[in-house]
């Protein structure tokens, strides 16, 4: 049996857009090649010019298409510009309204828009505002998590105000294998967008300690003791470090702001300094006490054994999801 692709993609896999800078071209390129949507990240400030030589680089890498997601809740009405300017196939957005300007002017430009919602409501504004898909993001979701529902209620729920309209479904939150894949789908999802797993690739661009730590802890927990400053009531899922543990209880009117500097970090081209609770995601350039950064992770971490190139988390989805249906329900 053959698993149907969504968007004009081989494949219903999405590859989430991994803030700030981790989702790089050699990620989005990778899922890309192996049939699935890869999403580059848009800086949090205004930098069309960078931005577009993302995507040229990107599409250096590799010949099929691919997307970028944008957080709306930071200033992106340039970014959005030149990823209409430079026709990718699919604009994602998060964490804000998606007008229907913004559809209509990405739609001239042949650009699928794709919002990431965490509730019925978001999801109501999506389809009457014209969006292509939805990708539905359950509280079990790694990094910044926008409603306050698990997946398996919300999901089906989405599924059914969708109806019969063309939108496809697309599952996240917890995913990372191919059981995960085929329970979405089970619910009526017809795709899954998976951050964590790719995050714990070869081809990511965290940094290399974080990358062991999400093969080494196993829990999670919805907190929001990083970056109040910068990104306000903005709860996010990360892995349970003892630094976490340690202050997971940081009273409510602390925040990064006036915090010791315990890292250096370049960020799409910025040096920036990392302070004790900001927000960033080690990257790859990121120097000083990577541990007591924030780790973001999905609940689904402890299923992750081995990091892996991202084409093979691709496969090794699609090959398991077509074997466990065959296995598990073709003779019913
Ligand atoms: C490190 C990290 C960064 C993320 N950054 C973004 C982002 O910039 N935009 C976005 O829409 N979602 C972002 N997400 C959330 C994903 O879109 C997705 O909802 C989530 O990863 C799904 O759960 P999972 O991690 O269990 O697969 C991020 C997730 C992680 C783990």
């Amino acid at each position: 049996m053959a698993l149907r692709g969504i968007l004009g993609f081989e494949y219903g896999i999405v590859q989430a857009p991994l803030g700030p800078d981790i989702s790089g071209p050699e990620l989005v390129a990778a899922v890309a090649n192996a049939g699935g949507l890869g999403l580059l990240r848009a800086p949090d400030w205004e930098s069309p010019e960078y931005l577009k030589e993302l995507i040229r680089k990107t599409r250096g890498l590799t010949d099929k298409p691919f997307g970028v997601g944008v957080v709306l809740a930071f200033p992106h009405e340039e970014n959005v510009k030149a990823i209409l300017e430079e026709k990718v196939a699919v604009l994602q957005v998060y964490w804000g309204e998606c007008p229907q300007d913004l559809v209509v002017e990405a739609h001239r430009a042949g650009v699928k828009v794709v919002p990431q919602v965490g509730s019925i409501e978001e999801a109501k504004k999506a389809i009457d505002v014209g969006v292509d898909a939805i990708i539905v993001q359950g509280r079990e979701a790694g990094g910044h998590v926008i409603g306050q529902e698990a997946l398996f209620p919300l999901l089906p729920r989405v599924v059914d105000l969708v109806g019969d309209q063309d939108i496809p479904v697309i599952a996240a939150g917890g995913i990372v294998d191919a059981r995960g894949y085929v329970a979405a789908l089970a619910l009526g999802a017809e795709g899954v967008s998976l951050g964590t797993r790719f995050l714990a690739t070869e081809e990511s661009y965290a940094h290399p300690l974080y990358k062991k730590k999400l093969i080494e802890f196993e829990r999670t927990e919805y907190t929001d003791i990083f970056g109040r400053a910068r990104w306000p009531n903005a709860p996010h899922r990360v892995l349970q470090t003892p630094f976490f543990n340690e202050w997971k209880s940081l009273p409510a009117h602390e925040n990064e702001a006036n915090q010791p500097v315990i890292g250096l970090s370049t960020i799409h081209g910025k040096e920036k300094e990392i302070r004790r609770f900001a927000g960033t995601v080690p990257n790859l350039t990121t120097t000083g006490d990577i541990e007591s950064m924030a780790l973001y992770a999905g609940e689904g971490v402890g299923l992750i054994k081995e990091i892996l190139p991202a084409g093979e988390v691709v496969k090794r989805l699609v090959e398991g999801a077509q074997l466990l249906i065959q296995q598990k329900f073709s003779e019913i």
